[in-house]
């Protein structure tokens, strides 16, 4: 019994998608790791063919598996590009093994995704280099704030001996600049204050952004909704996570100017490394939008502080929803196109059950 749990476990944290076929190339079993790569649970895909799991080319995968089964041979391919239901293409190394033991034309297939490891590494240098920025920038910002506050405290006590409106009106710009910079200041901080830890239902979250961004910008913008309704609550911080979330909308929607779509989508994402941690389940929310994109040579530094493609930007938004986001054990990932902009942002919702699993 131990010793089959023990299998259950080793299956289950594979990151290799494992699937067996019978003779006729329907799918029979399929791991967690299997289930994410191709989206599909092993519930719905049982005795479905292979095939329906590439609809679009469905031969990258039963060619092989014929291969194997007529020459009763192992096929192994490296570096193959497969394309999944979604229309999202990955590259994987494959093996499929003839599986003697289980009857005459049973397979076992087992699937590697190449380049999802280069998105783990890049994920977590993004997240040391950004810890390292925020910390420089941390020390900026509060050596600013100190001589800011004498700054604005003598233009205040001028201002009460000067009786000459004109002159006034000087005071009047340096206090009014000096409130500027430290509300840009106190962004640059970013999150200071420990996360206040409550059961967070994230459609709440994300109903209070919609409502803010629908009475900001009463017309052209439509906003989407696409929930799963069986999302378990996570712990964090609600106000938080409504900035975070909202500084994405709120680039959304300068992107799209007068008119366009927005669209919220929550689900379960399975099996999931966020950071070098490995999750068995976390909340995936995906904010899109169907605006211009970011311009390429944005793509790797938008999380950057002080990366902005807008005239009026301040480039802090983004830093900030990924301090935010990070502080919840969470990642954030994108993905930009002309007419397709979408920032995914995973959440585990039991980070300390995960922890103990390690
Ligand atoms: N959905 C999007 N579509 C197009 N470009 C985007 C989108 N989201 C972000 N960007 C680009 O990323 C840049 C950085 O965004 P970020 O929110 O960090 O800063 P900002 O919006 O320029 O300024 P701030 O949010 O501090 O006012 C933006 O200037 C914009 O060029
Ligand atoms: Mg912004």
């Amino acid at each position: 019994m131990q010793s089959e749990r023990q299998a259950q476990v080793i299956l289950d944290r594979l990151n290799t998608a494992i699937l067996t076929c019978d003779p006729d190339l329907n799918v029979t079993a399929m791991n967690p790791a299997g289930e994410q790569m191709f989206g599909v649970s092993a519930k719905q895909i049982r005795q479905r063919s292979l095939a329906t799991l590439v609809p679009m080319d469905p031969a990258t995968l039963s060619t092989p598996a014929l291969k194997a089964l007529s020459s009763n041979q192992q096929v192994t391919a490296h570096d193959v590009t497969i394309t999944l239901a979604g229309g999202r293409s990955i590259k994987v190394d494959y093996t499929v093994t003839p599986l003697h033991e289980s009857g005459q034309g049973h397979l076992l297939i087992e699937l590697l995704q190449v380049d999802g490891f280069l998105d783990i590494a890049r994920d977590q240098l993004r997240m040391d280099q950004f810890a390292a920025n925020r910390d420089v920038l941390r020390g900026l910002a509060h050596e600013v704030k100190n001589p800011l506050g004498g700054l604005r405290g003598a233009a205040q006590l001028l201002e009460r001996q000067l009786s000459d409106r004109d002159v006034k009106q000087y005071t009047r710009i340096i206090i009014h600049e000096a409130d500027r910079l430290r509300h840009l200041v106190d962004r640059m901080m970013g999150v200071t204050r420990p996360i206040k830890e409550i059961a967070v239902n994230i459609h709440e979250v994300l109903e209070h952004v919609r409502k803010l961004i629908l009475v900001e910008f009463q017309q052209g913008i439509t906003v989407e909704r696409d929930y799963d309704p069986s999302l378990p609550a996570l712990r964090g911080d609600k106000d938080q996570l409504i900035q975070a979330v909202l500084n994405m909308v709120r680039n959304a929607v300068d992107a799209l100017g007068e008119s366009g779509l927005i669209k919220f989508r929550t689900r379960i994402q399975r099996s999931v490394y966020v950071g070098q941690q490995w999750h068995r389940c976390v909340i995936r929310v995906d904010i899109e939008d169907n605006g211009p994109g970011i311009p390429e040579h944005l793509h790797e530094r938008v999380f950057y502080p002080m990366v902005s493609a807008r005239a009026e930007g301040s480039g802090l938004g983004l830093p900030i929803a990924q301090d935010i986001v990070n502080h919840h054990h969470g990642s954030i990932q994108l993905h930009s196109e002309p007419g397709c902009t979408r920032f995914t942002i995973l959440l585990p919702f039991n980070t300390q059950g995960s922890a103990n699993e390690r």
